[in-house]
Formats: C-alpha cells, structure tokens, sequence
C-alpha cells in the first residue's frame, strides 16, 4: 500500500487494489475505522433509559444505550461469560441488559449486576461490558473503538455551533433506510463529494440542489457572491453558516443556499413538513446546512426537516449506506406531512448514487481500469477525499507524505 501511495499521480483516482484488494480492506479498517470517531447514530433514538441500538463496525458488535442518569454510553456487545451478543436486535429497549444465552445480566452502565450459580470468589466487577468510547454532539452520536481515541474536542468545537440551533437532539425519526452498495467505501464517499455527475443521473435532486461545484467543493467560495449573500444574511439571523474546514481535511460545515424559490429537498421545491425542524430557527431560505466527517457521515438539515447518512463498510467491495430523515418530535405523519414526498427525493437519489457506484466498482474491476484524472472545475471534493484518505494512510503507515491540502482555504 505505501509503494502505490508513493507511486500515485496526485490530481487521479486511487489504483485498483484499493478498492477492491481484501488485504488492503484490512489496512482500512485497522488505520482508519478501528482508530477514528464514527457517527453512528443520534441521541433521539435512544431517547430513554434503557432505548439502544446496535452496530457492527468491521469485526466490532457495539451497543449504544442510554444510562439511568441520561448519559449515553456505548459499550462492546461481547458477553462477559462466553462473548455471545447481549443486545442482538437493531433497536430495543430494556431496563438492564440481559444476554439471552445464560442470562448474566449487566445494568445501564454496563456494570454486571447478577450471573447465575457462579463461583464463590467470582468477582462481577471484573467482568462489566467493555466501553467503547463514546461522545454526542448537536444530536449526533460519535463513537470510536481505540483504546486511546483521538481527542474529541476540536470536532466538537466546529460542529456544536451549527448544530445547536437545529435541536436535533429533540427531533424525531421519520424514516430510515439501508442501502447495500456493491463497491468499496471510498468509492461511495468519491461519489458524494461532486456532483459533476448530477445533471445526467440525479433529476429528482436538481430540481433543488444547485450543481455548481461551491456546493461540494472544498475552497471556501468567498469569492462567490452568492454564497456570501447567504452566510451573512443567515448569520444575522443567529445561524453560523460560513465554511469551516478542519487543517487536515477530516470533517467540514458550511450552509449553502438551495436553488432560488426553493426551500427543502422535494419534487416541487417546498417544505416537507408542516413544522420547522426547530422551534428555534424561523428565518427564510436558509437552504442546507452540510456537514461532512470522514468516513461515516455527511448531512443535510433545512428548515423543516434533516437528511443525514452514514457509510460502514462491509467488505472490500460491499458498503452499508443508512438514510434517515428527521422531523419535529411533534409532526404527525399524514397529518403534518406526507412520508413518501418527505422521503422521495432522496430515495431516488440514493437509489441512483447505488447504481452509480456499483458501475464505477464493476469497471475498476477489469484489469484495463487505469486511474483518470478529476475534473479540475467540478470533482475538488473529491480530489480533497482521496487526498486526506492517502494522507491519512501514508502518515499511519509511516510513509513521509505530507497532506495534500492545497485546496483547502
Ligand atoms: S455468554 Fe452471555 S451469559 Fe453466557
Ligand atoms: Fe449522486
């Protein structure tokens, strides 16, 4: 892997054993997902003691879950006793945790409360669930499975602003769905990060999104007027919005403006739903707000409603795309709005994003693939991807490259 870091031309895509290599998977999974903070879900749906949910991250089953005190914790699904998974379904709620094999029974905290006829000198405080560390912010729910996780803080620091006013921590889920994607990680990610490919494949999205490369670009756009226009007017109105992009490219915030006489992600450009998202944002035309963070999520939320979604790989050439869609706590589904209109546009869009993905893996396959060059106007985001990925890989490896930066503003 470092001899094709060293040997790649900057301004390309990856070669081919990155996307589809099993040994190079493992490299992937071992530098980046078993060492970073990953989204995985948010506050609202574990909204009481006791709610969880579960993930599998690579070889890793976790279990988030809310504690007696209101703290959310996520800890290794492993059993104590002889490791079966103690929470084995996607959501749930329960007033301890109760592994369904011997029925050792751990509390909220993941301290082991009860196990059955063992030992007189067994001790349950040497056998609570393992944590995994665990942070939220502006409702979403970070978690990472080092030993010693990268300090949360800075990440905190950017994103909290932009996402308090949107009280996503009180939102509810409207829908979610799962998508399985026949190509690697990356190459769900290098779609996402332009849209030089919208106009011909995503009719549904365009009818609101604005391709125009300052949307997934990663140069600050202060040069386009438009887009200051919009900072400024929706940071008078109590909305940080300006680009905020981390020194090493990892995760970025900005607000941009969706086409003109359009409001939120539908066929006909209107709102959704009847109630604002956040009782404490009422302003006009606030468009998106965006947010990426290598390599789980990035994010949409608009005045009535938030789109995000999160990226787990699979395998070197399967990857799970989740979409969820929230609304107020208190919208009524067909009353304050409809789920299909809510959903539509981004159903589809995913829908053909899967197609484009799977095509673009299934040509990387043929022993004739050779990476290209990006555009120079459209693909900058994704340019600044592959970068920070190989950036990421060559410092971890130990290799001597430095970041690639040079289109971050
Ligand atoms: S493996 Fe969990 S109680 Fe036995
Ligand atoms: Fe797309």
């Amino acid at each position: 892997m470092s001899n094709l870091i060293r040997t790649r031309k900057p301004g390309h895509a990856l070669q081919q054993p990155f996307y589809i290599d099993p040994e190079f998977f493992k490299v992937d999974m071992e530098l980046i997902w078993y060492r970073d903070w990953l989204f995985v879900g948010h506050d609202c749906e574990v909204k009481k003691p006791g709610n969880y949910f579960t993930v599998q991250v690579g070889a890793y089953p976790v279990v988030v879950v809310r504690d007696r005190e209101g703290r959310i914790r996520a800890f290794h699904n492993t059993c104590r006793h002889r490791g079966s998974r103690v929470c084995t379904s996607a959501k749930g709620g329960s007033a301890r945790l109760v592994c369904p094999y011997h029925q050792w029974t751990y509390d909220l905290d993941g301290k082991l409360l009860f196990a059955r006829q063992v030992a007189d000198d067994f001790d349950p405080a040497a056998h609570s669930l393992k944590p995994v560390a665990c942070e939220s912010v502006g409702g979403y729910i970070f978690i990472c499975l080092a030993s010693e996780p990268a300090d949360f803080a800075p990440f905190r620091q950017v994103m909290a602003p932009y996402f308090a006013p949107h009280r996503l921590t009180e939102a509810k889920i409207a829908h979610e769905e799962t998508t399985i994607e026949k190509g690697n990680w990356k190459l769900v990610w290098e779609n996402n990060r332009e849209c030089y490919h919208c106009a011909a494949n995503h009719p549904e999205l365009c009818k609101t999104y604005s391709e125009a490369p300052t949307m997934t670009g990663v140069s600050g756009t202060d040069s386009d007027p438009e887009m200051v226009e919009h900072w400024t007017r929706c940071e008078a109105a109590g909305l940080p919005s300006r680009f905020n992009i981390d020194a090493a490219g990892q995760y970025r915030a900005t607000r941009a403006p969706l086409l003109p006489g359009t409001e939120s992600y539908t066929m006909t450009g209107k709102r959704a739903v009847r109630p604002n998202l956040s009782d404490q944002v009422n302003t006009d035309r606030i468009g998106s707000l965006m947010l990426f963070h290598y390599p789980t999520t990035w994010n949409h939320v608009m005045i009535d409603h938030a789109v995000t979604f999160r990226v787990i790989p699979i395998s070197a050439e399967e990857t799970a795309l989740t979409t969820k869609w929230l609304v107020h706590k208190d919208a009524v589904e067909g009353v304050d709005y409809d789920l299909q209109e809510l959903t539509h546009v981004w159903t589809a869009t995913n829908h053909e994003d899967r197609r484009i993905v799977e095509e673009n893996a299934f040509g990387i396959r043929s022993p004739a693939y050779e990476p290209g060059p990006y555009s120079q106007v459209h693909e900058g985001g994704t340019e600044q991807f592959v970068d920070w990925y190989v950036s990421f890989m060559a410092s971890r490896l130990g290799g001597q490259k430095k970041p690639g930066l040079k289109d971050v503003a």
